[in-house]
């Protein structure tokens, strides 16, 4: 019997793709955790078997998976594995997290709602590779991260929320890196548990967020960057 008040709150399942480090996957997998989302980290799915995210997963318990682009003599026929392995685990949502394989419209049309990107700049600008350079070689006095819907173009998909840092006189490319990696750490997560919540969504093309107290799809600068 439920207490009077108590909501069924079905659990959804997230798988999480990575290539590389895996720092986004850990704060993902570790907020989970620490917040109690109605959800569990089903699996992590690395297209590189070295990759360093893969322990960090394992640590935390969390099953992981290799399919590794390079046993595929095509690019649809490693999507098709990829999209297999990723279904499997009946995810609601697939997190790309440094995900550094381009992913075939058929990849994307099969999960296309439930697939999330996050990108190390303020898109639309700097899609592609390479954003802290280019956003230095640009000038540009704001940089910073973008959790976007994933949709068959690179980079491109409705934005559902950005975090904006500081390009500071001093920087180089690493430091840059360092700052906005710091509000990609607070920023995805974020929005995973909103979606999970089922309290963010797209209106056209805006997101729109039912926020509680303290929370915004745009995450400012800190008064005083840490890096
Ligand atoms: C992040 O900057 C992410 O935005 C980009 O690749 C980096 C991955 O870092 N796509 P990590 O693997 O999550 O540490």
């Amino acid at each position: 019997m439920l207490r009077r008040g108590a909501r069924i709150r079905a659990m959804k399942n997230v798988v999480v793709l990575i290539s590389g480090v895996g720092s986004n996957m850990a704060r993902i997998v570790d907020c989970c955790r620490d917040e109690r989302w109605p959800a569990r980290i089903a699996a992590v799915v690395s297209n590189r078997p070295d990759a360093a995210g893969l322990e960090r997963a394992r640590e935390r318990g969390v099953p992981v998976l290799v399919v590794d682009h390079r046993d595929f003599d095509s690019r649809a026929a490693f999507d098709r594995a990829l999209g297999d392995a990723v279904e499997r685990h009946a995810p609601d949502w697939v997190a790309l997290a440094g995900f550094m394989r381009v992913l075939g419209d058929d990849f994307v049309a099969r999960f296309q709602g439930r697939l999330v990107n996050i990108h190390p700049s303020l898109l639309p600008a700097f899609t592609g590779l390479h954003t802290h350079r280019r956003a230095l070689a640009a000038g540009v006095r704001v940089h910073g991260a973008t959790v976007h819907l994933v949709e068959p173009a690179l980079d491109s998909g409705p934005i559902l929320a950005q975090a904006v840092v500081p390009v500071l006189d001093d920087d180089d490319e690493h430091r840059l890196a360092r700052r906005v990696l710091a509000a990609e750490h607070r920023l995805y997560p974020a929005v995973l548990r909103w979606l999970i919540e089922g309290r963010l969504r797209t209106d056209g093309p805006r997101a729109v967020l039912r926020a509680e107290p303290g929370e915004s799809l745009l995450l400012l600068p800190t008064e005083t960057p840490d890096v």
